[in-house]
């Protein structure tokens, strides 16, 4: 089984106006770290949404961990249980605590103890001193940090992370590539990120290439 199947992908905006997707053909091992590279616009926001069932395509077929998503019924709960989405711009709930965002994907599975497992997590992300902060009592790379935490909090088969660390300095953002590449390396977690970084790309097992809505190379 792959992580990610997309056969033939196709989506636009404004009525036909905008084609962002124009026919993507893309296959993820389980597994495998891959890098999205491409210029603003090119259409990789919109590849990961609909890969992440925050969207939905206009036609063509998108498989996660062997679910066809056309034929799921319940979308939110596919995302709960296989995908970890983290934003560009982190997408922390502001009046919350980072103990309360890490806890947000808890609630749609069933788990022992929220508050025990977001404590793990924030800790396993070095923010275990600083769960009870909200966001705008962090830094910049503490918040994404954060967002990765509660990317994890289902244990997700696939890590979904556009631009990840697009806002950071290179130091931070170096750690932070580290800390997922470290979930693919000792849990088996498939990461697909979406980057501007040549030194993100690098550390990635393999970069694809998209040029107006299609993949090239
Ligand atoms: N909700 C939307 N409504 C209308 N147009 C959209 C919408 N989302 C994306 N687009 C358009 O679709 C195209 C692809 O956008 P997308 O966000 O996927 O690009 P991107 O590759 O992620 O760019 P960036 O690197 O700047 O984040 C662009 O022309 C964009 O303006
Ligand atoms: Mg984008």
């Amino acid at each position: 089984m792959k992580a990610i199947e997309v056969r033939n992908l196709k989506k636009s905006f404004d009525g036909g106006k905008i084609r962002a997707l124009n026919g993507v053909d893309l296959e993820v091992e389980m597994g495998e770290f891959i890098s999205i590279m491409g210029p603003s616009g090119s259409g990789k926001s919109t590849l990961l949404n609909m890969i992440g069932a925050l969207d939905v395509p206009d036609s063509g077929t998108i498989k996660v961990a062997g679910r066809d998503l056309s034929e799921e019924r319940d979308l939110s709960r596919l995302r709960a249980e296989e995908i970890g989405f983290v934003f560009q711009l982190h997408n922390l709930i502001p009046s919350l605590t980072a103990l309360e965002n890490v806890e947000i994907p808890m609630f749609a599975v069933k788990h022992v103890n929220m508050e025990e497992r977001a404590m793990e997590l924030l800790e396993q992300v070095g923010l275990g001193d600083k769960a009870d902060r909200r966001p705008t009592e962090l830094s910049g790379g503490e918040r994404q940090r954060v967002a990765i935490a509660r990317a994890l909090a289902n244990n997700p088969s696939i890590i979904l992370a556009d631009e990840p660390t697009g806002a950071l300095d290179s130091k931070t953002s170096r750690n932070i590539l580290q800390m997922l590449q470290k979930l693919q390396d000792e849990e088996g977690v498939t990461l697909v990120v979406v980057t501007h970084e040549p030194h993100v790309a690098e550390m990635a097992s393999r970069t694809i290439r998209i040029l107006d809505g299609v993949i090239v190379d």
